[in-house]
């Protein structure tokens, strides 16, 4: 194979971050928070390291959804949506991003070059007109293949789409389908984390439809008229995946020569498809350079499920920031979920985040350090001793350097549980060298004065270096404890990574202050859990009979992760799964498929009895089987509480 990589994305000068366009049929949640507050850690990191960078994010205006909510409202479209995109651009600051531009589909600047866009790829031959009959979904606004139902019903809004014929415009997709595949396989990291690159191949194992982009102005007026036609506007995704060059001024703009060859794309996996499938045959059509990469995450469930109205889980960002601070809300976002699969927001959990990395781990870091050195030596900074240092290792510098380089490697590569999680692992180092050096013992006798300062110097800086890193995720708690330092700069909010790793930057009289609660403890019993937990009687069924450990441990039970799942073809119970189980991979039939969607499934972690005897399920062969239980009528599968990696043996 020809290893055409496209510039490492770790190694760029200049880079540009993109959100999706929010739709403005209704307010923000917590997912488009997490969003936008990802993307803006990626930015801050990326400043860090030197790199250039522009960030993007903005309002997705047109369509039928937009169309139905303002209708609700009795108000007109264009209202409609210059209220909501207004919450989505005020949330910005709430939520501390700092993005270079706002687009809105509905700027003029942008409708232009929609219709240059489309004028060249007509003018090129890729589109057609064509009468067409299908089922129409009319909450995805868009035509559905009857295998791509479940139970007749459109998976994501389970209504019945309806079958309606007209004449459209056509994009020739499949044409350029092999060129996709090579250029995905070509291009390591294009999609990434890897397991949607395995999905979107496995979409492209099918024969891509050619994609109707247009709308008759009969059934919808509220789009960009297609240039070619006054009678049509255009497909609300061929409108609004052109947000991503025309903020940059596509084609002749500055902005558009430097930043679009570093572009990396920022979706949830809900919209993948139309990321990594028609965006790049766009851009390749219309012979714009295909964009750099698509970072996909999961999603948050709040309740067990995706946030919708319906369900009554949908959870505003404001509410939690004015309750915890955004701080502790962009930690806990950053921390919780592995990028690339799905987690829970729930309060619970967030408040024992708080009080356990941020008010025990790093606030009572932050209050030792502080407070020891007002204590011994009236907050002034001492010099430490080298022979000292050397003779009794108490040197912080080796762990600070190998928790950089973890923490670097980490976070260009989006992996920002793990870049948080090596910062925190050097916070517990810190702690415990304050409980075996005890610097309240070393006050008290004059000839261990020198390893008292010591001590303390190691401390400051190894606490400088932890402001330096949470720069990204928390830069608000950054600057608050440089500042407490006595070295927060005067032209920036942040060092960058060359200046936080270059040890020994605190300088000996520098005045430290005395440390204020860097985050209050939150009192749990606030937060009990509401419902009671209801009494259980009896076992309903009854249980089996007694068996031995000796019988359990015949069972192979291992952790494995979804890579990939099909629908099978007669049966509306069954879902083929590709599970990994880290030593191999296997194809494991499961009867899910009435409570599982696709995207539900892919990238969850299971339990997979591994030693099951293979068997046939309706012509498919099964290896395994994996684990799940009857709650209210739906089966809902077992699975961890923090990311697992497949293959270990679960006892
Ligand atoms: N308008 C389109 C995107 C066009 S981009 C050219 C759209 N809008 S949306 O309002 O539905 O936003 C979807 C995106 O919001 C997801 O891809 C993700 O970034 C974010 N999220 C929405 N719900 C989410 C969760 N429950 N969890 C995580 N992210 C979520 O699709």
């Amino acid at each position: 194979m020809i290893w055409r990589m496209k510039k490492d994305r770790t190694k760029m000068k200049t880079q540009y971050f993109t959100t999706p366009i929010y739709y403005v049929n209704a307010k923000p949640h917590l997912g488009h928070a997490y969003t936008s507050i990802a993307v803006d850690t990626a930015t801050r990191f990326k400043k860090m390291a030197g790199v250039d960078t522009y960030f993007l994010t903005g309002t997705d205006e047109h369509g039928d959804k937009i169309v139905q909510a303002a209708e609700k409202q009795n108000t007109s479209p264009k209202a409609y949506a210059d209220k909501i995109s207004r919450l989505f651009q005020d949330l910005l600051p709430a939520l501390n991003v700092e993005n270079n531009h706002f687009i809105r589909t509905t700027d003029p600047s942008h409708i232009k070059i929609v219709e240059a866009l489309l004028s060249k790829i007509y003018d090129s031959g890729d589109i057609y007109f064509s009468s067409y009959e299908g089922l129409y979904c009319f909450g995805c606004e868009r035509f559905y293949q009857e295998r791509e139902l479940v139970e007749g019903k459109c998976p994501d809004h389970g209504v019945a789409p309806q079958l309606i014929k007209e004449s459209n415009y056509f994009f020739k997709m499949g044409k350029y389908q092999d060129w996709l595949i090579d250029h995905i396989k070509t291009h390591p990291g294009f999609i990434s984390p890897s397991q949607y690159e395995t999905e979107i191949l496995s979409f492209l194992k099918e024969p891509l439809e050619d994609l109707c982009i247009s709308r008759p102005k009969t059934r919808l007026t509220w789009g960009i008229t297609l240039p070619f036609d006054k009678d049509y506007v255009t497909y609300v995704w061929f409108d609004a995946l052109v947000n991503y060059i025309s903020a940059l001024g596509y084609p002749d703009g500055d902005l558009f020569k430097k930043f679009w060859p570093g572009t990396r794309h920022f979706v949830a996996k809900d919209i993948i498809k139309p990321h990594g499938i028609y965006w790049p045959i766009m851009l390749k059509a219309a012979g714009i350079e295909i964009y750099n990469g698509l970072n996909v995450h999961g999603f948050w469930n709040v309740k067990g499920s995706k946030m919708s109205k319906s369900i009554g889980n949908v959870t505003d960002p404001l509410e939690i920031i004015k309750e915890y601070g955004v701080d502790p809300f962009r930690y806990f976002l950053i921390r919780e979920m592995a990028f690339g699969l799905d987690a829970n927001f729930t309060e619970d959990i967030l408040v024992t985040r708080i009080n356990s990395d941020l008010a025990n781990d790093l606030g009572n870091l932050f209050s030792r350090v502080l407070s020891m050195t007002v204590r011994y030596f009236k907050g002034e900074v001492q010099a430490p001793h080298p022979e000292t240092e050397t003779e009794k290792n108490l040197s912080l510098a080796p762990e600070a350097a190998k928790t950089i380089e973890e923490y670097k490697q980490a976070m260009a590569l989006c992996e920002f549980h793990k870049g948080v999680g090596a910062v925190w692992h050097y916070i517990g180092f810190m702690n415990k060298y304050i409980d075996t050096t005890e610097p309240w013992t070393l006050a008290k006798d004059k000839a261990t004065l020198p390893v008292l300062e010591t001590v303390l110097y190691n401390l400051i800086e190894g606490l400088r270096v932890v402001s330096c890193l949470i720069y990204p995720i928390m830069p608000q708690t950054s600057v608050k404890i440089q500042k407490a330092l006595g070295i927060a700069k005067k032209t920036k909010e942040f060092y960058s990574l060359e200046e936080a790793s270059v040890w020994g930057q605190v300088q000996k009289g520098t005045q430290i202050q005395s440390p204020e609660i860097l985050f209050p403890r939150i009192d749990t019993k606030q937060h009990e859990p509401k419902t009671p937990i209801p009494e259980i009687k009896a076992f309903t069924p009854a249980l089996k009979e007694e068996i031995t450990i000796e019988d359990f441990l015949k069972i192979d039970l291992r952790t494995g992760t979804v890579m990939g799942a099909e629908k099978i073809e007669k049966s509306n119970k069954l879902l083929k799964l590709r599970v990994d189980l880290g030593a191999e991979t296997r194809q494991i039939i499961a009867g899910i498929a009435k409570d599982y969607s696709l995207d539900d499934i892919i990238g969850k972690e299971v339990i997979v009895v591994a030693n099951l005897k293979e068997a046939m399920l309706m012509g498919e062969l099964s290896q395994g089987m994996i684990l799940a239980t009857d709650s209210k009528k739906r089966l809902v599968l077992s699975g961890f509480d923090k990311p697992v990696k497949p293959g270990h043996p679960v006892k």
